[in-house]
């Protein structure tokens, strides 16, 4: 089958369309044979070695497809069986053998592009507006990257949770489809005093949760924005990786907290991953979140998808179509 492999970190160009091996799925594995893939941004931390993985290696965690075949000692999946996994590594591949229990069966009203596009984002956004913070009606909050993949969705569940939201962006052009997908305000954070503009916002309180996964860039703004006792979200680091922390920095701002979570935490097990999974389908289901798919590549062309990426061009979910 057809594959991206690269050997060596770098930028997109050491990504490689490449002929490779499947083998028979192993003991607990199922082979999943992709008809859309998903482009996160934990793919760009994997190829340039920000998230440092054993090379040659494959590349990214998301995919939607068919059972094809199980292996041994796999019950409740068969050949035929529509289903998406999100955090399993080489799923920009024609196929996969993904460990049965991290496979999600995928319900009939969710089509294999929504799930590939939404799987990891949305369940991501799940855990974040209702476990690390749960977000209570009334509520002002900040999320960056307002019109990215995880953004689009987090910004129209958190309004459906009764929040005010606060979005940003890095380019005034995307503003309208930020304040289309649940942000009551954007602000730019290229340009302007957006930690000034967050505290007019408040009242000059601030906000009690800052969801940030734009990392070296912003962090020390967003923890400016954080009403006394607020919550400093780091999960992710697209502009790079945040500096180590002064635990003084959270005393000297009043008495913050600051958590650094991952989407593998809040799925450790099939029935939290299973839990995660049918509240966004649920959310799906009911209109709460719609699912923006605003670029579509040839799993080929992987590398197109990691320059539109990484240069801040996309706006919602990137998918690749083997
Ligand atoms: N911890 C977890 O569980 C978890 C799970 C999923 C995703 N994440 C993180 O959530 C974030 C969003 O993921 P996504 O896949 O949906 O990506 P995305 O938001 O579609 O793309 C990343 C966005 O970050 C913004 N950005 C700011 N500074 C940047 C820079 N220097 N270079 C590139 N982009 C920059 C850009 O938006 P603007 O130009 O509008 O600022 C860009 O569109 C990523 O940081 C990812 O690592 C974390």
């Amino acid at each position: 089958m057809k594959a991206i492999r690269f050997s060596q970190a770098g930028g997109p160009e050491v990504l490689e369309f490449v002929d490779v091996d499947l083998a028979p799925p192993g003991p607990g594995e199922a082979r999943v044979r992709h008809t859309v893939i998903g482009v996160n941004f934990i793919d760009t931390y994997h190829r340039s070695g920000l998230y440092r993985l054993p090379l040659p290696s494959g590349l990214g965690t998301e995919a939607a497809g068919v059972v094809e075949a199980v292996g041994a000692g796999v019950t409740g999946l068969k050949a035929g069986d529509r289903v998406a996994y999100a955090g399993a590594l080489g799923a920009y591949a024609e196929a996969a053998n993904v460990a049965a229990d991290r496979l999600v069966s995928l319900p009939a009203g969710v089509s294999d592009e929504t799930a590939a596009a939404a799987l990891l984002k949305g369940m991501t956004a799940q855990y974040l507006l209702k476990r690390t913070y749960a977000v209570q009606p009334g509520q002002t909050i900040l999320f960056h990257a307002a019109a990215g993949g995880v953004g689009l969705i987090a910004g129209q569940w958190a309004r459906h949770l009764g929040a005010t939201v606060i979005g940003s962006v890095g380019d005034d052009g995307k503003i309208p489809l930020a304040q289309a997908n649940g942000y009551a305000h954007v602000l730019n954070t290229r340009g302007g005093d957006w930690v000034r503009q967050v505290r007019d916002l408040t009242g000059g309180e601030g906000v009690p949760v800052v969801y940030d996964s734009i990392g070296r860039d912003t962090f020390a703004g967003s923890i400016d924005c954080l009403a006394v006792r607020g919550l400093m979200v780091s999960f992710g680091n697209a502009s790079g990786a945040v500096p180590p922390v002064d635990p003084g920095l959270l005393s000297a701002r009043g008495s913050l907290y600051l958590t650094r979570p991952t989407l593998a935490s809040y799925t450790r097990n099939g029935r939290e991953l299973r839990e995660t999974a049918d509240d966004l389908f649920a959310a799906i289901a009911a209109g709460v979140v719609n699912i923006a798919v605003n670029q579509r590549f040839p799993l080929s062309e992987a590398r197109a998808a990691h320059e539109a990426l990484h240069s801040r061009a996309t706006t919602g979910a990137t998918v690749l179509i083997p």
